[in-house]
């Protein structure tokens, strides 16, 4: 088992927050899958992120690798907060409660939002404590017909509370739900327009790890994620690891542990001298702007009706995106001051060449393997040799072409606790985690 600050995750493996986690029957049957052992929410926004058919994702037909050009869900944050408190609230088949946890990725255009989405998720962590033990002394009511967890939350967001009553957990059971929810920053979606992933320009950031970091100093059982996007060269690693360090504050043990003077011990045992906000990085993201021509994708039945549309929307042919004209090797005449540079076609150019409506996107799945490798490595070792013993205990997801079993070692090899995967999910389903699991 793996302890990211307050979250157990078991097995440590994730879903790495994507379009296949974004609506209640899919964060369901994520959770309900025994190969998972937490649960992250497609990224959120406030009021919900307004997608269209341009919004998509093409596979390749040569590797387990996707292009998407995704933004952030088109669910507000509110909905995922009904749909936490459903999943949390809900016993599982065989009666027991819930005790996987969830994550729920989240992004804002200003810290002032940020701070209310936060404030948000606080109010549900505390309804969740309210709702346990309001019923703490009750028996544990076994799951009947009604309330299995294939249930739906009911259709609207202020009814899912009252359609399956919080589960009376027999007293004693000293778990805290609470714990079982956790944030995570996206700092690093590379499709949203003119405004490029701020991970790239840390200081950018630092305002949202403020609001994160005041939320952490006013209830230290909150545990926060950052996801990074891809970083290219060596002193971005160091950059971010000094940023994150600034959050750091010494802990006074008499101060901390009133009226005792024994020092704090973490989860992992060790005497706490020093606390940071930010329990794990996932790495990474998608590797921004790539492109990937029509020949080289397959599509999702679901998906290439969503083509189709965006196809039409921008005026382009209704046909199936063919390959693009093979460029005709220069004459033997042709010099290059006299040949023009080629002209690139434009992503409304009829019938399109790209696999994406809007020719670029961000890359997932085998393709970027060894840069989410590289990136995992680089945070790994720098994390290790910090001096502060807070900076030491962040964690790191691996995310970035986990797409089999080894490729999971490798993440961990490289330095990963734990291993999340998008493309693979998107491919196969919740298949996917009893692919890593070994069980093909
Ligand atoms: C279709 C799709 C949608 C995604 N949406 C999100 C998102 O909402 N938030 C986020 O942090 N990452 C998002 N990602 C990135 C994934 O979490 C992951 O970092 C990336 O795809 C690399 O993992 P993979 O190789 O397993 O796909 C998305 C990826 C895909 C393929």
């Amino acid at each position: 088992m793996v302890r990211i600050h307050t979250l157990n995750v078991e097995p440590p493996v994730v879903n790495a927050s994507c379009a296949w986690a974004s609506d209640y029957e899919q964060l369901h049957e994520l959770y309900d899958s025994p190969h998972t052992g937490a649960v992250v929410t497609r990224t959120a926004t406030f009021n919900g992120f307004s997608e269209d058919a341009t919004n998509t994702v093409a596979f390749a037909k040569s590797s387990v690798t996707s292009l998407n050009s995704y933004g952030y869900s088109p669910h507000p944050l509110s909905k995922y907060l009904d749909w936490v408190y459903t999943l949390l609230t809900t016993p599982m088949l065989d009666g027991s409660p819930p005790t996987k946890p969830i994550i729920i990725s989240i992004t804002a255009s200003t810290p002032t939002v940020l701070a209310e989405m936060v404030q948000n998720i606080q109010a549900l962590r505390k309804k969740l404590r309210a709702s346990y033990s309001a019923s703490a002394y009750g028996e544990f009511a076994p799951s009947s017909p009604s309330r299995t967890r294939r249930g739906s939350p009911g259709a609207s967001s202020s009814s899912s509370s009252h359609a399956h009553p919080a589960p009376a957990f027999v007293s004693g059971t000293a778990m805290d739900p609470a714990t079982l929810v956790g944030i995570e920053l996206n700092t690093s979606c590379p499709n949203i327009k003119d405004a490029p992933p701020p991970a790239y320009t840390f200081s950018f950031l630092l305002p949202y790890l403020d609001v994160l970091s005041s939320a952490f100093y006013a209830d230290p059982s909150l545990t926060i994620g950052l996801k990074l996007p891809p970083y290219l060269y060596s002193t971005r690693f160091v950059e971010v690891i000094r940023f994150i360090h600034t959050y750091t504050r010494e802990i006074r043990p008499a101060a901390f542990v009133k009226g005792s003077m024994q020092e704090p011990l973490g989860p992992d045992g060790q005497v706490m001298r020093s606390l940071n906000p930010f329990a794990y990085l996932a790495c990474t993201n998608t590797l921004g702007n790539c492109l990937m021509f029509g020949e080289q994708a397959f599509y999702d039945p679901l998906e290439s009706s969503a083509y189709m549309e965006a196809a039409a929307s921008s005026d382009m042919d209704t046909d199936a995106p063919v390959p693009p004209r093979t460029p005709s090797p220069p004459s033997p005449s042709s010099s290059s001051s006299s040949t023009p540079p080629p002209a690139p076609p434009s992503p409304t150019t009829t019938p399109s060449p790209f696999a994406l409506p809007p020719a670029l996107g961000g890359l997932g799945g085998e393709s970027m393997h060894p840069i989410a490798l590289g990136n995992v490595y680089c945070f790994a070792r720098l994390l290790a040799a910090h001096p502060d013993h807070a900076i030491r205990r962040i964690r790191i997801i691996g995310i970035g072409g986990v797409t089999s079993p080894a490729a999971a070692a490798r993440m961990r090899a490289a330095g990963a606790s734990a291993v999340g995967c998008a493309t693979l999910l998107g491919r196969e389903g919740v298949r996917a985690f009893e692919i890593l699991a070994g069980h093909p």
